[in-house]
């Protein structure tokens, strides 16, 4: 046997070992070792039965999706028939996360032990593809189509007990007796005769599947949402369909030429960049294990607004207590009761219990006394955004927190060097910015200043686990990562309505690309007033001046109705009228669908490259990942850099030149030497 699969028998019984950290996924030296195991468990005539498990943490949990788009020989699902063709019976002994490739390797296997706590699932349709070795042929006969259908269209995985009652698996057993159980299982098997249980043979499922007409209507109705935008979930039911309605052989074929497609899909290639690109964004270079971590206990929050509210929320479900400062009695109380009505409304979904909520808030504690911040770990400043505001919360935060604590701004573009230069402890300065709601939203940029020592980064980065979100290490400059990115794009969508082509197009276009609303939609619902455009023709300040504040007060570019639908406001193509004859812009026809989405996002693409260039994001994928988690870009599109890279560099190129804008020189080098970001 190779390296990462090793054969012991026992007693008649081949027991396969997987090990292939971290997560024992099935790389091609997997598949080539499992099936030389197969070929020798069919051949020596000691082996009676076979067991098949994995060392670690974990059964497969999936093919090496690092091995993708080119899967070299041999193929998971003509490893796994071979296996399952064995006249040997075969138990599959499962542990952890059984996912993808690995669920469809014990699905050929003829019997299922899991260890109680395990999970089992297919996500493919998580990164544009669909289980391609056999997963859509043989869970459905096991299972049934409508049962497999939810787990291959949701992608989330079930637990054990759940997989049991589904007859996913055979028998369920605590963690500890999983080993013993399989070698049980795997010995009374021995000694029976008769055929072996197949999951590629139809079964009782198969002909109650082929007699309900509904069925697929009914997935669809009941999934429609997970549909959108997206070409997997359709190929998942052409699979699953073949299966319920041709003999194993030809709908594995079908399965097969539906996986290839999906493979060379622009889809599956942004999703897997996005699936890598999610957990790079944790390494940064020169920190690591060996790096000092500062203990966060407790944390200051000064602000007890929208974010300081939110991010108070974020720390109590942590479990780390909080201490809420503001300046007057009246606006403590109303944030603290902003937190208790989310924490209520939680409740009332039943996602909380009320001992619950009274646990969380009191792990919260409101004063109006900065000195109380002189014994917590780390400080988080939220107020208002002003750099004469921070600069006095800075000085005189530094005469009282305690030496060794982390002092962060949630500032979302000041410059966190000059805040940090109003202490005499820069190296313990950071940005910790989160994104609105802060207690929804998974994005955290940490912002290193030219001091921060790596300790109070790694901390930072670290602080983004605790609280379950996403860190992305950013440098200084105005907005950071994210909002930088995504300025040009709310700028370009104001000079498209001035130059005349009508909002609900403009929104229409970038809901048509896959975002959940267009760029005019977002601004009447971030609130107008909270929105500056510096040196740039906007309408925003025209409508908050005639008290026009977004959806939050009188709406904005919109009107909405009491069910939040929008309709281009009268008063709003007013202003632009206004605003437009004030600068003398000339219109033009409308621009259609396809320069929208172009003249949106390719300044967005060359603010990435400056970005880039400027050392501000270490890399092309860390800019991906903001404009996902942060402004809800659509993953199936790979964030703008991986959208970049598929639409070519070189037309976008062009297109800038096209609009007078200069391209960043990253992005007319890359596209010139037909070079990638991604
Ligand atoms: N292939 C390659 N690498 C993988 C992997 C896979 N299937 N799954 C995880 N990894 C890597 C991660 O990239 C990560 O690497 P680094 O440490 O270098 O960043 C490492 O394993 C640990 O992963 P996580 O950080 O995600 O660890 P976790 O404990 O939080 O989660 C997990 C573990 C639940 C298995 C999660 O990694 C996961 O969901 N993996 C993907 C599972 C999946 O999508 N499987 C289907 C693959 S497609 C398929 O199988 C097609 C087919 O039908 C043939």
């Amino acid at each position: 046997m190779g390296e990462t699969v090793t054969v012991s028998v026992d007693n008649g019984i081949a027991i396969v070992t997987i090990a292939n950290p971290p997560v024992n996924a099935l790389g091609r030296a997997v598949r080539q070792d499992l099936d030389a195991a197969a070929d020798r468990i069919a051949s020596d005539g000691d082996i009676r039965a076979a067991i098949i498990r994995a060392d670690g943490g974990t059964f497969p949990a999936g093919a090496d999706i690092a091995e993708f788009p080119d899967v070299p020989a041999p193929l998971h699902g003509d490893v796994f028939d071979k296996i399952e063709a064995l006249h040997k019976p075969v138990v599959a002994a499962i542990h952890g996360t059984a996912l993808g490739g690995g669920l469809e390797l014990a699905l050929a296997c003829h019997f299922r032990v899991a260890a109680e706590g395990a999970k089992m699932g297919l996500p493919e349709v998580q990164l544009g593809l669909l289980p391609g070795a056999r997963g859509t042929q043989r869970l459905p006969r096991l299972i049934g189509a409508e049962a497999a259908l939810g787990m291959m269209l949701t992608g989330k995985p079930i637990d054990a007990a759940k997989a049991l009652k589904a007859g996913l698996i055979d028998e369920l057993v605590p963690a500890t007796e999983l080993d013993d159980k399989a070698f049980e299982m795997a010995t009374a098997l021995m000694a029976k005769d008769g055929p072996l249980p197949r999951a590629s043979q139809d079964s009782e499922w198969t002909r109650k599947d082929r007699d309900d007409p509904q069925l697929f209507d009914r997935v669809k109705d009941a999934h429609g949402r997970l549909f959108r935008g997206v070409i997997a979930p359709d190929a998942i039911l052409t699979c699953v369909k073949a299966a319920v309605e041709l003999p194993f052989d030809k709908g594995a074929e079908v399965e097969a030429s539906e996986f290839a497609r999906l493979l060379s899909s622009d889809q599956s290639r942004a999703l897997i960049h996005v699936f890598f690109a999610m957990r790079e964004t944790a390494k940064v270079p020169g920190i690591g294990r060996e790096t000092p971590l500062i203990d966060i206990k407790s944390v200051g929050i000064i602000g007890a607004g929208t974010m300081g509210g939110g991010i108070a929320m974020c720390f109590a479900n942590a479990g780390i207590p909080v201490k809420l400062v503001e300046v007057k009695a009246e606006a403590l109380e109303r944030g603290l009761g902003v937190i208790r009505k989310n924490y209520e409304n939680t409740a009332k979904k039943g996602r909380l219990t009320d001992d619950q909520v009274e646990s969380l808030m009191n792990s919260i504690a409101g004063t109006l006394d900065m000195e109380d911040l002189s014994d917590v770990d780390l400080v988080i400043e939220a107020v208002f955004e002003s750099m004469e505001i921070k600069e006095k919360v800075f000085t005189r935060l530094d005469s009282i927190a305690k030496q060794g604590a982390i002092l962060a701004s949630n500032t979302s573009f000041l410059d966190i060097n000059h805040i940090a230069a109003m202490t005499s402890r820069p190296e313990m300065v950071l940005g910790l910015h989160f994104f609105s709601p802060a207690n929804v939203m998974p994005l955290l940029e940490v912002v290193r200043g030219d001091k921060s020592s790596d300790s109070v980064i790694a901390t930072g980065m670290k602080l983004g686990k605790t609280l379950r979100k996403t860190p992305v290490l950013a440098g200084v400059c105005d907005g950071f990562i994210a909002n930088r990115l995504m300025f040009p794009y709310m700028v370009a969508s104001q000079q498209m309505l001035l130059r005349g082509t009508p909002m609900q197009d403009i929104d229409a276009a970038m809901k048509q690309y896959g975002f959940a609303m267009g760029p005019i939609a977002l601004l009447d619902l971030i609130g107008l007033d909270v929105i500056d455009f510096p040196g740039e023709i906007t309408m925003t300040g025209e409508l908050v001046k005639a008290e026009r504040r977004g959806q939050k007060l009188n709406g904005g570019f919109y009107d909405y109705d009491e069910k939040r639908r929008g309709t281009p406001a009268p008063a709003a193509l007013e202003i632009i009228e206004k605003v437009r004859a004030a600068h003398g812009i000339e219109t033009a026809p409308p621009l259609q669908a396809d320069e929208i989405l172009t003249g949106l996002l390719y300044p967005v693409v060359n603010e990435g490259a400056r970005i880039l260039e400027e050392g501000i994001a270490l890399r092309a994928g860390d800019i991906d990942v903001t404009a996902i988690l942060g402004y809800n870009w659509p993953s199936y599109q790979g964030g703008p850099m991986c959208w970049a890279d598929i639409h070519g560099l070189d037309r976008i190129v062009s297109g800038l030149e096209k609009m007078d804008v200069q391209p960043a020189p990253l992005l007319a080098e890359k596209a010139a030497s037909g070079g990638s970001f991604t």
